[in-house]
């Protein structure tokens, strides 16, 4: 294999040597998306410095990225800052991008304010986007977005989607959940857990002794390629196989799907039959690929737009997301009866549901709507508000277009990077994957840069600035656990003046988002009348609310709303109030596990309900006496 490897790579070199400009572009793509994907990045890196040793600057400036990211090569942080910006002088897209990364996570080791970095990133991502690189089209769009110019940030996302349709996948394959370093922000319902390698390797084991149940899962997995155990479509379409001659419907249905999508060479001609006698069998979702096979027309088996329409419409019974796409597409052909806007209700259908090829078909259709607009309307005004609704709506589908490119690889890179320990790696992939705008990014690399476990950031001021700035982005995204952090970080001042007005308004917002750490900070504070008016009664209804929310929280929750009890009681018998005192409330910090909610119950708090408990005690004594 390696043999056949560095053939591959001399006769790339010899291919640039000789000028073949469009030979390498062809392979640099290739090169360039292996960088994302842990198991390819070596070989990536290992071309492009041979090219680079050529003396290709778009290899050597691929390779600034690579080296600052740690992909199939040791991370350098310093060192990819300085050749980004030796680089940026002679030209490199990349090379930019990397400049802009650096800059904006303030890692150039320049005394530059924070808003200077700012649009010395924008200027290095203009040119980097303008050269096309669709990192850096990506962060555009953005930019532009946040500063309300829809159009804008339009333009950019839309070269950024072009670049990344071809390499879409037709077949709808619902996408793995997102992975999360720190178990508790992981909410995905158990049945979409992904399997562990032990896990399927068990299932291969049942699968080999004869459980064609087993051969089933194991041949899903293998197709859909989960993270710990990768993708094989050979080997998948063995399982399948082996399920299917045990009369598993399901597995007939997928090997004929990976047939008919050109997954694998079919190892029999009865891509028909399997979903016919599918179909006898009673399994209603073999329509839609019976619909695939006539609207292609398959081996032996013609095209034909009538029966493909009538299977699609059992399909879109059965809720497929591509029985929609694929019925757009019977529309569209011109030997159907369909029109385009048949066409396009379909494809929205499908878009709704994350289906990349259907999202940009509308997409596009939104954007000549839009150049039409522009280019015939009279009256300004009503021209500006026509465009800008198509622009909105189109927006949204360029940008999950766009964040389907091979990058979002770089989701699983950086997981596996933690789990082996290389954390800096891990934190400099998530904050790329931040800025370009994956929710799941935003909260690891917060969790990465609180625990401080990276190293990458030699001042707490500085790992704080760029905390605030990704938990920020949580919080706008509307996960829980980024209010609940900048909670935190507003109510401790973690690098921004302390502002306990701002921290009551997190809490809040993260308890509204079914935080239960959240809504028993916020009763503490209104418990104590801490940024927010006291008010006894509603701390108690959210402390009540924080233990329905998780029952995890009993112990912390009954210990709070004990001491309110003993506060209350002691003030109308002793005429004692004990929220005026210099006591604070008990905020805990979410730094990591849930469990943190009763570790970080102050001792003092058991303590003076101890010393309360024997007030009382002793009150009540005094009075039986009397
Ligand atoms: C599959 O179904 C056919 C027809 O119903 C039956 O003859 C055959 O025995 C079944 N095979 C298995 C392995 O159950
Ligand atoms: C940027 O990093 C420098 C150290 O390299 C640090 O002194 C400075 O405070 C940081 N800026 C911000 C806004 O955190
Ligand atoms: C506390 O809030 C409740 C409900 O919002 C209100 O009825 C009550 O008057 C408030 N108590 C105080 C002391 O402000
Ligand atoms: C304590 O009692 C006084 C009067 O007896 C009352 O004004 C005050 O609101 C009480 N404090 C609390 C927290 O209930």
């Amino acid at each position: 294999m390696w043999t056949s490897l560095n053939v591959c790579i001399i006769v790339m070199v010899i291919g640039v040597q000789s000028g073949e400009v469009a030979q390498w572009q062809q392979q640099k793509e290739k090169v360039v998306s292996a960088l994302f994907h842990q198991q390819e990045a070596a070989w990536g890196v290992e071309v492009l410095q041979q090219a680079a040793r050529q003396g290709n600057l778009d290899a050597e400036s691929d390779l600034t990225l690579a080296r600052l990211l740690g992909t199939g090569m040791t991370q350098d942080i310093a060192g990819a800052a300085a050749s980004s910006s030796n680089l940026v002088n002679v030209g490199g897209a990349r090379a930019h991008t990397t400049q802009g990364l650096l800059l904006s996570h303030n890692l150039t080791g320049t005394s530059l304010t924070k808003e200077e970095r700012h649009s010395q990133a924008v200027w290095h991502y203009l040119l980097a986007a303008m050269n096309k690189d669709p990192l850096a089209q990506i962060m555009m769009g953005g930019h532009y977005w946040n500063g309300g110019d829809c159009e804008a940030a339009l333009q950019y996302l839309r070269r950024a989607a072009v670049t990344v349709i071809p390499t879409a996948r037709e077949e709808a394959i619902s996408q793995n959940p997102p992975r999360y370093l720190w178990a508790e922000d992981d909410n995905t319902p158990s049945i979409y857990q992904m399997p562990s390698l032990d896990e399927f390797q068990f299932l291969e084991y049942s699968a080999m002794t004869g459980d064609p149940v087993a051969a089933l899962r194991a041949g899903i997995i293998l197709h859909k390629g989960v993270p710990d155990v990768g993708q094989d479509l050979a080997q998948a379409a063995v399982y399948l196989r082996q399920a299917a001659q045990a009369n598993s419907t399901s597995a007939m249905v997928m090997l004929a799907a990976m047939h008919l999508h050109n997954s694998v060479a079919p190892d029999r001609d009865d891509t028909l039959d399997l979903l016919q006698t599918a179909l006898i069998l009673g399994d209603k979702t073999a329509h839609t690929y019976l619909g695939l096979l006539y609207l292609k027309g398959f081996g032996d088996v013609p095209k034909n737009l009538a029966r493909a329409k009538k299977h699609l419409e059992q399909g879109i019974r059965t809720g497929s997301v591509e029985a929609f796409y694929l019925m757009g597409n019977v529309y569209e052909d011109p030997d159907s009866s369909g029109s385009p806007e048949e066409a396009m209700m379909m494809w929205e259908v499908s878009a709704t549901f994350g289906h990349v090829p259907s999202a940009f078909r509308v997409a596009e259709n939104y954007w000549q709507n839009l150049q039409k607009t522009v280019a015939t309307t009279v009256i300004p005004e009503s021209s500006s508000a026509v465009s800008e609704n198509l622009c909105r709506k189109a927006l949204p589908l360029y940008r999950m277009i766009s964040l389907s490119g091979s990058w979002q690889y770089l989701q699983e890179a950086a997981y596996e990077d933690y789990t082996k320990g290389r954390y800096a790696p891990a934190l400099l992939k998530y904050l790329l994957l931040s800025d370009l705008g994956y929710a799941s990014a935003h909260v690891n690399a917060g969790r990465l840069l609180d625990s401080g476990i990276t190293g990458v950031y030699s001042s707490i001021e500085a790992a704080q600035s760029e905390a605030l700035k990704v938990w920020g982005r949580a919080a706008e995204a509307g996960v829980a656990t980024g209010h609940l952090r900048l909670g935190d970080i507003y109510y401790y001042g973690e690098g921004v003046p302390r502002d306990l007005e701002a921290a009551a308004t997190h809490y809040g917002d993260a308890g509204k988002l079914g935080s239960a750490h959240a809504l028993f900070n916020m009763a503490n504070m209104i418990e104590w009348g801490v940024g927010v008016s006291q008010n006894v009664t509603n701390a108690k209804v959210l402390y009540e609310a924080a233990y329905e929310a998780i029952s995890d929280a009993y112990v912390p929750v009954s210990l709070a709303l004990l001491r309110m009890d003993l506060f209350l009681a002691i003030n109308s018998t002793l005429g004692f109030d004990l929220y005026y005192t210099s006591w604070s409330p008990t905020i805990t910090r979410h730094t990591g596990l849930f469990s943190t909610l009763d570790a970080n119950i102050p001792a003092w708090d058991i303590v003076a309900m101890v010393v309360l408990a024997t007030v009382i005690v002793v009150m009540i004594t005094a009075r039986h006496r009397r």
